[in-house]
């Protein structure tokens, strides 16, 4: 069978990234421009900062990502851009640019949601992983236990009635003083410290669903009314909460569909405190898949293989 190769656009939030992909599976190259340095200063992603970069940098990624797989965009099968969901500006860019790319070299266009794409890195990093299996998503704008039913079907069982788990990350990093994008620092600083701090978690009765406003207001409020608080020991206690309330949910859902297969993705599933919770829940009835560290954040890669499976 002819190899399908799918040129992955990624432009959602503050990455620019483009990827090829061979059979949804193996990674030719998976360039990621990210923004970071940019929004830094602003403590979080400005809109119209974000589109405008996107634009004068999604040409040369996408030279560059076609170099490095060593193709050429006779090569294509596919482009296959994120529609959303995302920041509406930049996710326009990657759109219209994948748009007229697809309509120069006459090949289809297959647009691809944000989020199947985060659960698709697992089928880079784990060539032999097959649905049914449960997912863990966890990133900077959604935090969702899915069923994975298969390829393309997809079932959410609980998601956050407020904050996601990333946004309550890079809150308590703002609060505490670590610069944004605050989930790796907190993640950091928390190794140094002792979860010595009691904070709310919030479980919802007969619901599969989540809830982080109250532990980020319950950070604001803790340090800002302590005396020589220890940061450390304030973001230790929050991951471990946050990491106890997201367990025990997953664990309900295995329970409730009986599956025996988990996986994560996500920006947050790069946290190493939850990637040892989650190996720790692995037993000879469960096993457990976790995206390579540079999958787990926003890459093209994984949205190219998300529609080619
Ligand atoms: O998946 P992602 O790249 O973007 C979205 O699609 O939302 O996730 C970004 C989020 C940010 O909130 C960032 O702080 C968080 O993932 N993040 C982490 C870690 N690495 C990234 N949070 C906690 N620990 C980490 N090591």
């Amino acid at each position: 069978m002819k190899d399908i190769l799918t040129l992955g656009i990624e432009t959602s939030c503050d990455e620019t990234s483009v990827a090829v992909v061979k059979n949804g599976r193996e990674v030719l190259s998976n360039i990621i421009d990210t923004q970071i340095p940019i929004h830094e200063k602003y403590g979080g992603v400005v809109p119209e900062i974000a589109s405008r970069n996107h634009i004068e940098a999604i040409s040369r990624v996408t030279k560059l990502a076609l170099k490095t797989a060593n193709v050429g965009l006779k090569d294509i099968d596919a482009v296959t851009p994120t529609y959303g969901p995302g920041l509406v500006g930049a996710l326009l860019v990657g759109v219209s640019y994948a748009k007229a790319l697809s309509y120069a070299i006459k090949k289809p266009l297959v647009g691809v949601n944000h989020i199947e794409g985060h659960i698709a890195a697992n089928y880079l990093t784990y060539k032999e992983l097959k649905p049914p299996f449960l997912c863990l998503l966890i990133s900077g704008g959604n935090t969702a236990i899915v069923n994975v039913k298969d390829y393309t079907e997809f079932e959410v069982l609980g998601k956050t009635r407020d904050d996601a788990v990333g946004e309550a990350f890079d809150k308590v990093a703002r609060v505490v003083g670590l610069d944004y994008p605050g989930g790796p620092k907190v993640d950091k600083l928390a190794k140094e410290g002792t979860a010595n701090i009691n904070l709310p978690k919030t479980h919802f009765e007969n619901s599969l669903d989540f809830s982080f406003s109250g532990i980020k207001t319950a950070v604001i409020n803790i340090n800002h009314n302590t005396k020589n608080i220890n940061k450390a020991d304030l973001c230790a206690s929050f991951e471990k909460a946050v990491t106890e309330v997201l367990i025990e949910n997953v664990q309900q859902a295995l329970k409730q569909t009986g599956l025996k297969t988990l996986a994560i993705a996500g920006g947050v599933s790069a946290n190493s405190y939850i990637r040892q919770a989650i190996l720790n829940l692995e037993n000879e009835n469960l096993k457990v898949y976790m995206p390579d560290l540079k999958l787990c954040t926003d890459n093209a890669a994984m949205i190219a293989s998300s529609r080619i499976l």
